[in-house]
């Protein structure tokens, strides 16, 4: 502990003071990515980093293991978007940004198109954060399988919600130690439920966006 307090001390005195801060993009930057660990309000780590965003940066880059694989995902400004969000939350009670809308419905299920089976999309949606982690299992060029997660993302109102898409690698599944690969970020997911066994599914990849109509797979 008395280790970290010092680095954070050295580290908040570079030169993080000169960026302009945003909280709303610190929130949605919040809820897409640190939320599916550390929930709202923050805990385990981030209630330490009120506007220290030099502190998220050392977590990212050593001190903390699980959160290696956002090594080189933000700038400086982001983090210090980030580190003012969590600072607006801890400036009290009712001046911090609305609570996030909750989900109309448990919307956790294998979702399909029925006339394009081999696809789909899982969706986990989490208690009590209402968060969802996503995996789409899809094909890229030539014909070959490959999978997406979005690992978190942000309810807008109770029947839409929107995360970042990443395409991720590592090592073979025959190897016995796991070495994580790269992490990239590849677009963006939108799913807009019309009711609890239907929506609209918009993401993009590599820049190419499609819209697919889906429901939840029978079984
Ligand atoms: C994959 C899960 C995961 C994600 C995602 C994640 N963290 Fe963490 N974080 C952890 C764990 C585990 C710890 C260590 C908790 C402990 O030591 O008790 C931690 C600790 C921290 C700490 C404290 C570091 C210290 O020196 O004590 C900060 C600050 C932090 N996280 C901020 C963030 C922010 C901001 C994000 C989003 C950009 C984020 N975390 C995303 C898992 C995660």
């Amino acid at each position: 502990m008395a280790f970290r307090a010092i680095l954070s001390l050295l580290l908040a005195a570079a030169s993080w003071g000169a960026l302009a801060q945003s909280v709303p993009n610190g929130m949605a930057l919040y809820q897409a990515t640190c939320n599916s660990c550390h929930g709202t309000p923050p805990l385990g780590g981030p209630e330490l980093a009120p506007n220290n965003p030099a502190l998220i940066k050392a977590a990212i880059n050593g001190l903390v293991p699980a959160m290696s694989f956002l090594r080189g995902v933000y700038t400086d400004a982001q983090l210090a978007d980030i580190a003012a969000y969590i600072a607006s939350l801890e400036a009290g009670a009712g001046s911090g940004p609305p609570p996030a809308p909750s989900p109309q419905f448990d919307y956790s299920d294998l979702w399909y198109n029925a006339s394009e089976s081999g696809w789909g999309l899982n969706l986990v949606q989490h208690a009590p954060s209402n968060n969802v982690f996503g995996v789409i299992y899809t094909y890229e060029a030539p014909n070959r399988p490959v999978w997406y997660v979005i690992p978190g993302g942000t309810w807008t109102t109770p029947n839409i919600f929107t995360g970042s898409i990443y395409h991720v690698t590592g090592s073979p599944a025959n190897v016995a130690s796991f070495k994580l690969g790269d992490v990239t970020q590849v677009g963006s997911a939108t799913l807009a439920f019309t009711d609890a066994n239907n929506a609209s599914f918009t993401y993009s990849v590599n820049g190419a966006q499609v819209t697919k109509s889906i429901q939840r797979q029978p079984y």
